[in-house]
């Protein structure tokens, strides 16, 4: 693999390729994530709770430090995220007695937060995953039920996406999720994609997360989905993804390396991804991996705690692995 090109060169002429980051990860691994990337997402600093972990007290330290290192690299940055309904401070949701606040307050919190964050880095965001998971991902709901809907109803979605679009006109804003290549909840995202386009919504994209795994989605369902989202006229980015070596399921905690049989198969759907992919450049501008290389993933501890796993490119040493040349050679 001596003198394979950088990731980001490989496919420079299809989409940016992007890489969530932590500023520990920042810190230790610099040289090797400007030279493979040319995208960041912040994993969790720019979340709400980490920005205002209580009301009105803001700490922009962390995601600074991202932003410093995007721009001294030349790096595009994908904000994640405004509103979610996890890693959001309870104080958002409550009045001072601890009962659930109004609607006008909550409404009012959340351009409070908008314009602080989007409004500091305004200009400096490439795309904003301006609402993240609002879809109901199990039963036969249509939005999740969370405090967000409970306490201000559909719209709250149509009023994060306006005020961002206020706070910084030029940034690209996408709808997040995942399961989005289940038929039943890609569905309800194109609902609601749909919905607000029809409702001059200013919302440019959909986030496909792509926590996949090596034994599925099929390629087929995949294929789909970014037919079906396309249709709708807006952009894709692959926000999140990896390839994890377990089902979702699985409660193995006992290995300690990837089986040969993992490493095939993930190398196999690697290069049906990215070809998949390829083929849809004209709609998909930006891929984005949930993490850099396999000595550090979120998938390590969830959902099963201490069970190693191996969803990358790159392997524990950060060395490429066979299914990085696998997704080079298609380029
Ligand atoms: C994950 C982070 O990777 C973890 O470090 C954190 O503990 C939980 O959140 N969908 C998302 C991401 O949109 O923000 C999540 O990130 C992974 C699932």
């Amino acid at each position: 693999l001596n003198g394979a090109p950088a990731l980001r060169e490989a496919f420079q002429d299809a989409f940016n390729i992007g890489a969530a980051v932590s500023t520990g990860i920042l810190s230790s691994q610099d040289s090797f994530i400007a030279k493979q990337f040319n995208s960041i997402t912040a994993e969790n600093e720019m979340k709400p709770v980490e920005v205002q972990p209580l009301e009105g007290s803001y700490n922009f330290a962390a995601a600074d430090q991202i932003f410093a290192f995007a721009q001294a690299n030349d790096l595009a940055v994908r904000g994640h995220t405004l509103l979610w309904h996890n890693q959001t401070g309870d104080w958002m949701f409550r009045n001072s007695a601890g009962a659930p606040c109004t609607r006008q307050q909550l409404l009012s919190r959340l351009q409070h937060h908008i314009d602080t964050v989007a409004g500091r880095y305004r200009g400096q965001v490439y795309a904003w995953d301006v609402v993240n998971e609002a879809i109901e991902d199990k039963s036969d709901l249509y939005l999740r039920d969370t405090k967000w809907l409970q306490i201000i109803g559909e719209d709250f979605i149509r009023h994060a996406f306006e005020m961002t679009h206020q706070a910084d006109p030029d940034a690209l804003l996408f709808y997040n999720d995942y399961n989005e290549t289940n038929p039943v909840k890609r569905e309800k995202i194109y609902r609601l994609v749909s919905d607000l386009l029809d409702q001059n919504v200013p919302v440019h994209g959909i986030g496909m997360q792509a926590h996949w795994n090596i034994y599925g989605p099929s390629i087929e369902e995949i294929r789909q989905a970014i037919e079906r989202y396309a249709s709708l006229g807006v952009k894709l980015h692959i926000t999140e993804l990896d390839l994890s070596m377990f089902q979702f399921d699985d409660r193995r905690t006992d290995l300690t390396a990837p089986t040969e049989n993992m490493l095939k198969l993930q190398e196999q759907r690697y290069e049906e991804i990215f070809s998949l992919l390829l083929e849809h450049r004209n709609v998909i501008d930006s891929v984005t991996f949930w993490g850099v290389a396999d000595n550090y993933t979120w998938l390590d501890d969830f959902p099963v705690r201490g069970r190693k796993n191996w969803p990358f490119l790159f392997d524990e040493q950060m060395e490429p692995k066979e299914a990085f040349r696998r997704v080079i050679d298609l380029t």
